[in-house]
């Protein structure tokens, strides 16, 4: 029996989970408010408040599954990428709790633990795991990319964002409309008051299976400017069809790309990961192309889609029994490759 406690600190959630066999068996997470005011991460901000959160996160994450830290096999925590203060937060817990309960210390990729997410099994449901080898739309923050995933850590990605992250351009394009801070699921859910043909913008013209989102949000920008000229209510009175044409942009994107991937690679079991698979429309028209061009589609549950510890441990997890284990000098990295 192997119990991992996972932690997760790289941005602005802090986050422990525990695990045992692969199996969840507590997820705590803890948000940070603090930013909203700013419009965005302030990282100094985040440092403190990770520093303030962890201990009561990962108590809270022990007794919710009803175990003893000295039932804990090993400590997993994410070394990168993400931001280094917030990442030195995680780390140096990560690395105190190993030594004071003499257990291995694992450390793992935030993005590889967004990708393996989908591994996570919980007790009383169906579990269906994506078979090797598979592709993720790894759609997050600070990342935009496909990835061949053929074992759990052998992954190659094939293409990535030339600029911005698709949920940078969310998270931007909300900002310019004064919706406050993150700014995806505020459109998300304002997309489905709008019509989404109302607004037309222009799609990248970008190679293969690469990403660029950074026109797209200055489009948006322009129209905001052009139009606030004309009627200065012009984004009150528009803000769901301007969301719901801006969220379709997106996702027409992010899914001609992934179709673009399927049939270079002739890979059809896909996956979708990271805070902007969250989307509902994202989700929903997954669906429908896996419908239609016959690729056997793992839409994760919500909870495992943005910045969760759960992800993290069940990552350890795969390491763990491989006896893949950090060193007690090990450092954080804010830029790190799988
Ligand atoms: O994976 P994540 O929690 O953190 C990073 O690793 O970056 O992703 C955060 C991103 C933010 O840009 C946020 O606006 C976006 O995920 N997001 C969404 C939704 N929920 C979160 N984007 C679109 N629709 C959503 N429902
Ligand atoms: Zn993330």
């Amino acid at each position: 029996m192997s119990i991992i406690l996972g932690i997760e600190s790289s941005c602005d959630d802090t986050s422990a989970s525990v695990i045992e066999d692969g199996y969840l068996l507590s997820n705590v997470i803890a948000n940070q408010t603090v930013h909203e005011a700013y419009g965005g991460v302030v990282p100094e901000l985040a440092s403190r408040a990770h520093q303030q959160n962890i201990v009561p996160v990962v108590d809270k994450a022990i007794k919710d599954a009803g175990i003893k830290k000295s039932d804990i096999s090993a400590i997993a925590f994410t070394r990168g990428p993400g931001l280094l203060g917030s990442l030195l937060v995680g780390t140096s817990f990560s690395k105190g709790f190993a030594l004071a309960n003499n257990i291995p210390l694992v450390e793992v990729n935030h993005l590889q633990g967004h990708i393996l997410s989908h591994f996570v099994k919980e007790k009383g449901k169906e579990n269906i795991v994506p078979k090797f080898p598979f592709l993720s739309l790894l759609v997050s923050g600070g990342h935009t990319q496909i990835v061949v995933v053929r074992d759990y850590f052998d992954m190659e990605i094939i293409g990535q964002t030339i600029d911005d992250a698709a949920g940078e351009a969310y998270d931007k394009c909300a900002k310019v409309m004064g919706l406050g801070y993150p700014g995806g699921p505020i459109v998300d859910r304002l997309a489905k008051l709008g019509n989404p043909d109302a607004f037309v913008f222009p799609k990248p013209r970008v190679k293969g299976v690469s990403f660029s989102f950074s026109g797209l949000k200055t489009a948006f920008l322009y129209l905001l400017r052009d139009e606030i000229k004309k009627n200065p209510n012009f984004i009150s009175e528009n803000k769901e069809d301007l969301s719901a044409s801006l969220q379709k942009t997106i996702v027409d994107i992010l899914l001609g790309k992934l179709r673009k991937a399927v049939k270079q690679t002739g890979i059809t079991e896909v996956t979708i990961g990271g805070g902007v698979a969250a989307n509902s429309e994202l989700r929903e028209r997954l669906v429908i192309y896996a419908e239609k061009y016959r690729w056997t589609a793992h839409i994760p549950e919500r909870k495992f889609t943005t910045d969760n510890a759960a992800m993290i441990a069940i990552t350890g997890y795969f390491k763990f029994l491989k006896k893949d284990f950090a060193n007690q000098n090990i450092t954080p990295q804010a830029r790190m490759k799988f």
